[in-house]
C-alpha cells in the first residue's frame, strides 16, 4: 500500500485523481475521445498531454486573451484541439508536425472536432517550418523532440509579441532532467533548456513538476519580455 489511499502504487493513485478530474471538472468530451482512438487505431505513440493537462492549456490561452497560438509537435491533434478551442472562432492556431501520416490523423480529428477552421497543420522538420513563419504569435506550446528545444524556444521568442507565453512540455521527466544520462538526448536537451531560458535576456518564468496520468513530468511556463 503506497499513501492513503490504498492503491497499488503511487501510479495508480495519479491515475486515479486525473479520472476523478476527467469525471468530474471536464466531463465527457466525445471529440477528445474520438481523437484518442483515431491516434491510437493508427498505431501514434501514447504521448500526447493529458486531459487536464490539455484543458490547462486551453484555460492559459483563454485566460490571456490568446488569438494566434504556435504548436511544435502536433502529433495526433489532441493538445491542439484544445488549444483551438482556448483561441475560440476568430483565432488561429499554427501546428508543425514531421511526420506526414501523424498530420494526416491530426487533421481528420481537428475537422471531427469542429476546429479545423482555425489550425493550420504543417509538415516538415519544425526548424525548416518555423524559419519560414511570421509573429505575432500570442501563446507557443512547444511538445516535440526535445533535443531541439533551445532552438525552437529561440524561434518562438523571434515570433512571439512582447508578454506572449512560451510554454514547454516535458520538462521534469520523471527527474532525469536534473543529472541526464550522457546518453538520453532528450534529457540532456531539456536539462541544457534551463541554462538557456536563465541566461536568455527575454525570457522569464518557471516550471512546474505534475504528476497524473502521464507520470511525473512538469510545464514550462515563460514570458517574453519587452
Ligand atoms: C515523449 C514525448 C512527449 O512529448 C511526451 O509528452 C511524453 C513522452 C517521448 O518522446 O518519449
Ligand atoms: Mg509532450
Amino acid at each position: 500500500m503506497s499513501g492513503v489511499g490504498g492503491w497499488k502504487s503511487v501510479e495508480d493513485g495519479w491515475q486515479a485523481v486525473d479520472d476523478l478530474i476527467c469525471a468530474t471538472l471536464l466531463g465527457d468530451d466525445p471529440a477528445l475521445a474520438a481523437c484518442l482512438e483515431r491516434s491510437r487505431a493508427a498505431g501514434l505513440p501514447d504521448i500526447a498531454v493529458s486531459a487536464p493537462q490539455g484543458r490547462l492549456l486551453e484555460l492559459l490561452a483563454t485566460v490571456t486573451g490568446t488569438r494566434r497560438v504556435l504548436e511544435v509537435g502536433t502529433l495526433g491533434g489532441f493538445s491542439t484541439i484544445f488549444l483551438a478551442r482556448g483561441v475560440g472562432g476568430g483565432g488561429r492556431v499554427t501546428t508543425l508536425e514531421l511526420i506526414p501520416e501523424y498530420a494526416a490523423i491530426a487533421r481528420e480529428s481537428l475537422a471531427a472536432a469542429g476546429v479545423d477552421d482555425r489550425v493550420e497543420v504543417i509538415v516538415g522538420p519544425a526548424l525548416d517550418s518555423l524559419a519560414r513563419l511570421a509573429g505575432p504569435i500570442d501563446l507557443t506550446f512547444l511538445d516535440a523532440d526535445k533535443v531541439n528545444n533551445c532552438a525552437y524556444v529561440d524561434h518562438a521568442v523571434r515570433l512571439s509579441r512582447p508578454g506572449a507565453l512560451i510554454l514547454v512540455d516535458n520538462v521534469v521527466r520523471e527527474g532525469n532532467v536534473v543529472a541526464p544520462d550522457p546518453s538520453d538526448e532528450s534529457a540532456v536537451g531539456t536539462r541544457r533548456l534551463y541554462d538557456h531560458v536563465r541566461d536568455h535576456p527575454r525570457l522569464a518564468g518557471t516550471a512546474i513538476q505534475t504528476v497524473g496520468a502521464k507520470g511525473w513530468d512538469g510545464l514550462m511556463i515563460l514570458r517574453v519580455l519587452d
